[in-house]
């Protein structure tokens, strides 16, 4: 233990969950030390890279002309790999300490759709920032790691990682994943949801970082408080132009956010038609495993649970078990070996 802290301060061993909506860097010995949205801001002329993170998160929708925020990993693929390369570098360089002489290893966490070229990428980007030696490995496998389930046993594993591009549905037994399907619905689809029920109903066109804000202080997947609450939105009247205030309430978010919750639960009735039946069986046992941002949707739980029969157990750190997972790999070069892409 006293050992390892040591080497602990040598290394600079990372693991990085890069997510559509937030990349995390964990440091081995130092625990999370970066975790910011995944969002760069660029001079359109120059193609410079103004802003990173949370500071360019900051500037979304808020642009002039010259200057262009760009997220560049969208519905779980990469979709501007320079840009991508950019932002890795920046986070992974923000947090090497260059003092230590020792290159670290770096273990990226990847959407598990990412293609071969992607992946390429990717692991260029960190090799070029200061990495010795670049793992990637699935996402949802990260995450199983990370909520401590016992992936290394001759038993099923399901763990549904919910995040802002992709909801990946994964069943994981003795190393290895048995069945993975990601589908391109998560909290980006629900923020979309929202505008466009709020666009339908209303005619006001709210922004991205509004319905986001809807949807953390008043979305729900299920009706949980007898109560009605209640938030007020602005946005621009699309007849008369003209910014406006409404007052919305928790079941007209219900109701806007019913299709992508809907989606989720159907890749999870996929997934159980698609497990091997001992391995469905485990499930029953143990029930579904939900991280990721998504997971903290209120009453997603209690919905997954009516809807399937199955027990539904949030992980302890949603927004983190893919880091954290990633990170314990760091340390568990024999298992890691065998997850890796
Ligand atoms: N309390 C909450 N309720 C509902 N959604 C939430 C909550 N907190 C965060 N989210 C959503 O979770 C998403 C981010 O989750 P996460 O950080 O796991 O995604 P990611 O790992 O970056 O994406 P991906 O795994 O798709 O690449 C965002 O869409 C955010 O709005
Ligand atoms: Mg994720």
């Amino acid at each position: 233990m006293f050992i390892n802290t040591i080497m602990g301060w040598f290394s600079n061993d990372m693991a990085i969950d890069l997510g559509t909506a937030n990349t995390v860097v964990f440091v081995k010995g130092r625990g999370i030390v970066c975790n910011e949205p995944s969002v760069v801001a660029i001079a359109t002329k120059t193609g410079k890279v103004i802003a990173v993170g949370t500071e360019a998160k900051r500037m979304l929708g808020r642009t002039p002309g010259d200057i262009q925020t760009i997220r560049p990993i969208k519905d779980g693929v990469i979709s501007n790999f320079d840009v991508t390369g950019e932002m890795l570098r920046h986070f992974i360089q923000r947090v090497h300490n260059r003092k230590t002489f020792i290159r670290p290893r770096i273990i990226i966490g990847v959407p598990s759709g990412i293609t071969q070229v992607e992946q390429r990428a990717v692991k260029d980007a960190a090799l070029s920032s200061g990495g010795r030696e670049v793992y990637l490995i699935e996402e949802p496998v990260a995450a199983a790691v990370g909520t401590g389930l016992p992936i290394s046993e001759p038993s099923g594993n399901m763990i549904v990682d919910i995040g802002g591009g992709t909801t990946d549905v994964a069943v994981i037994s003795m190393d290895g994943v048995v069945y993975s399907r990601a589908i391109r619905v998560g909290g980006d689809k629900m923020d979309e949801a929202i505008i466009n029920y709020i666009k339908r109903k209303y005619n006001l066109l709210i922004g991205e970082m509004m319905a986001e804000q809807i949807k953390l202080d008043l979305g729900s997947a299920y009706k949980l408080d007898a109560n009605r609450q209640t938030m007020e939105i602005k946005g621009r009247d699309l007849v008369s132009g003209i910014p406006k205030t409404l007052i919305l309430d928790d079941d007209e978010v219900r109701e806007a956010l019913a299709e992508p919750v809907g989606q989720i639960l159907n890749a999870i009735k996929a997934a159980l038609e698609n497990t091997p039946p001992e391995l469905a069986a485990d499930i029953v046992d143990k029930g579904i495993v939900l991280c990721g941002g998504g997971a903290l949707l209120k009453g997603l739980d209690v919905f997954l649970r009516e809807e399937t029969s199955l027990p539904i157990i949030i992980a302890e750190d949603p927004l983190t078990c893919v880091v954290l997972g990633a990170g314990k790999l760091l340390d568990d070069l024999d298992v890691l070996k065998k997850v890796v892409m």
